[in-house]
C-alpha cells in the first residue's frame, strides 16, 4: 500500500521516489538470498551512499544531505519494508557517524566526508559482554602509555558491522567508575590489538553482521579523543537518542510491509466460498494492525520534528522505540496468523518478518530500558 505521507519539501518527495526506486532496483532481488545464507551486504551499502542515503541527517557543510530527522526516517523506514538488516545498517551507521560530526576536533572532522558518503563504514561500540543496558558500568579500560597513545584493554559485545567497519567508537574507562568516567576514541580499523570475532549467529536479521570486538592494548593515537576527556557516557547517550528514532522507523517500515503482503493475502486466498479477509475477525486484525501501524509512524514523526526543531527529544524517542518496535513485534505475529499455515514457512516472508520484529524490541536499548527513561521523566 503506497502510504499517504505529508513530508515538508518537495525535494523530499524526490528523495522517497528514489528510496523506492532503489530499494526495487537494488535489494528487492538480493534480500532472500543474503538473509538465506546471513552474508553480509557491503556493496549494497556503497551503493547506498554513492546515492547520497547514508549522511541525509548531516549538515551538507560535513558531506551530508542535511535533510530534516523527519525525512530520513521516512527513508529508513522505506528502506526497511523492503530489507531490515539494510535499514539498521543505514540506521547504525548514521548513529556511529554523530560522535565525530558533533563533537569531533577539526582533524577529526576531515574524515566526515567519507564517513558520510559511506566510503567508511562505522561501528558504535558500548556494549560489554557483562553489560548491556547499564551502559555506565562499562569497564574497557583506556590509559596512556609511556608513547602517548591510548591503550585500551577490554571487550564489547553486539557491535553491528564488527570486521566490516573502517572506524570504530570505542567508548572506555580513562576515569574512575559511574558516567563521568567514561571517554570516546575513535579508532581505525587496523588499530594493532582491536580484533573482531566470529559472528554471532542470530534468529533473524541474518545478513547484519554483529560481532564482539577484542580489544588487547589497543593502540589508538592520543588525538583520536572525541569530546572531552568524560564526556564520553553523555555522546553516547546523545547518539542513541537519535538511534532510536532509526530503530522505530526501522519497526513501522517492517510493520507496514507485513500488513501489506498479508492484507494482499487476505484478498486473494478463498476459503468457504468467499476472500477471507471477508471474515470479520480477520478484517478487524487487518483493521488494528493498520491504525497500530499509523500511531507508531506519528509518534516517530512527532519525535523526530520535536530533534529537528532543536527542542528536547530523548523521551519521545524513547517512546516512538517502545511503541513503534512493539507494534512491529504484534503486526508481524498477526501477519503470520492471517497467513495460517503459509506463514509459517520460507516460501513467504512472514515469517522472517516475525523472526526481525524481535530483535528491534531489545537493540539500542531494550524496551525495559525505554520504560525505564520513560517512568523517570514523569516520576523526576
Ligand atoms: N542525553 C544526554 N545526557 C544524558 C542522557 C541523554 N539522553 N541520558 C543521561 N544523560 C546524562 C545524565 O544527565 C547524567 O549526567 P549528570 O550526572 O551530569 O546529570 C549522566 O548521563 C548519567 O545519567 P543516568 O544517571 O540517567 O545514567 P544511568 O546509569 O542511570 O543510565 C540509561 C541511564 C538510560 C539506563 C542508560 O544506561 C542507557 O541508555 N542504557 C541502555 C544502553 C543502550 O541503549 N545500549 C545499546 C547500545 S547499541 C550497541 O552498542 C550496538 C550497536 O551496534 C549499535
Amino acid at each position: 500500500m503506497t502510504v499517504d505521507r505529508l513530508l515538508p519539501t518537495p525535494e523530499a518527495h524526490d528523495l522517497l521516489d528514489l528510496t523506492r526506486e532503489l530499494a526495487t532496483r537494488e535489494l528487492a532481488g538480493k534480500v532472500d538470498d543474503f538473509e538465506a545464507r546471513g552474508e553480509f551486504p557491503r556493496e549494497v551499502l556503497r551503493t547506498l551512499g554513492r546515492s547520497g542515503l547514508l549522511g541525509l541527517p548531516y549538515p551538507e557543510e560535513a558531506g551530508g544531505a542535511g535533510q530534516p530527522y523527519e525525512v530520513y526516517v521516512q527513508v529508513l523506514e522505506t528502506l526497511a519494508t523492503t530489507w531490515l538488516s539494510i535499514a539498521e545498517a543505514v540506521s547504525v551507521h548514521t548513529l556511529s557517524c554523530l560522535p565525530v560530526a558533533y563533537f569531533g576536533t577539526p582533524e577529526q572532522r576531515k574524515m566526515l566526508p567519507d564517513m558520510l558518503g559511506g566510503e567508511l563504514l562505522g561501528a558504535f561500540a558500548l556494549s560489554e559482554p557483562q553489560g548491556g543496558s547499564d551502559a555506565a558500568a562499562l569497564t574497557t579500560k583506556a590509559v596512556l602509555s609511556s608513547s602517548g597513545d591510548w591503550e585500551v584493554t577490554g571487550t564489547k559485545a553486539w557491535i553491528t558491522h564488527s570486521g566490516f567497519a573502517d572506524f570504530y567508537n570505542l567508548f572506555c574507562r580513562t576515569g574512575g567508575p559511574g558516567p563521568k568516567g567514561i571517554s570516546c576514541l575513535l579508532a581505525d580499523a587496523g588499530t594493532p590489538g582491536l580484533s573482531p570475532q566470529q559472528r554471532e549467529r542470530l534468529m533473524g536479521l541474518r545478513s547484519s553482521a554483529p560481532a564482539q570486538v577484542v580489544l588487547d592494548a589497543a593502540r589508538v593515537p592520543r588525538d583520536r579523543l572525541v569530546g572531552a576527556e568524560g564526556e564520553g557516557f553523555a555522546i553516547a547517550m546523545k547518539a542513541l537518542d537519535a538511534g532510536r528514532l532509526g530503530i522505530a522507523a526501522c519497526a513501522v517500515g517492517l510493520a507496514q510491509a507485513a500488513l501489506d503482503y498479508a492484507a494482499s493475502y487476505a484478498r486473494e486466498r478463498e476459503q468457504f466460498g468467499q476472500p477471507i479477509g471477508r471474515f470479520q475477525g480477520l478484517g478487524f486484525m487487518l483493521a488494528d494492525m493498520g491504525t497500530q501501524i499509523s500511531a507508531a509512524r506519528a509518534l516517530l514523526i512527532t519525535a523526530a520534528r520535536l530533534k529537528d526543531a532543536g527542542r528536547p527529544f530523548s523521551i519521545e524517542a524513547a517512546k516512538a522505540k517502545l511503541f513503534a518496535t512493539d507494534v512491529a513485534m504484534k503486526v508481524t505475529t498477526d501477519a503470520v496468523q492471517v497467513l495460517g499455515g503459509a506463514g509459517f514457512v520460507s516460501d513467504h516472508p512472514a515469517e522472517r518478518w516475525f523472526r526481525e520484529a524481535k530483535v528491534l524490541q531489545i537493540v539500542e536499548g531494550t524496551n525495559q530500558i525505554q520504560r525505564m527513561v520513560i517512568a523517570r521523566s514523569l516520576l523526576g
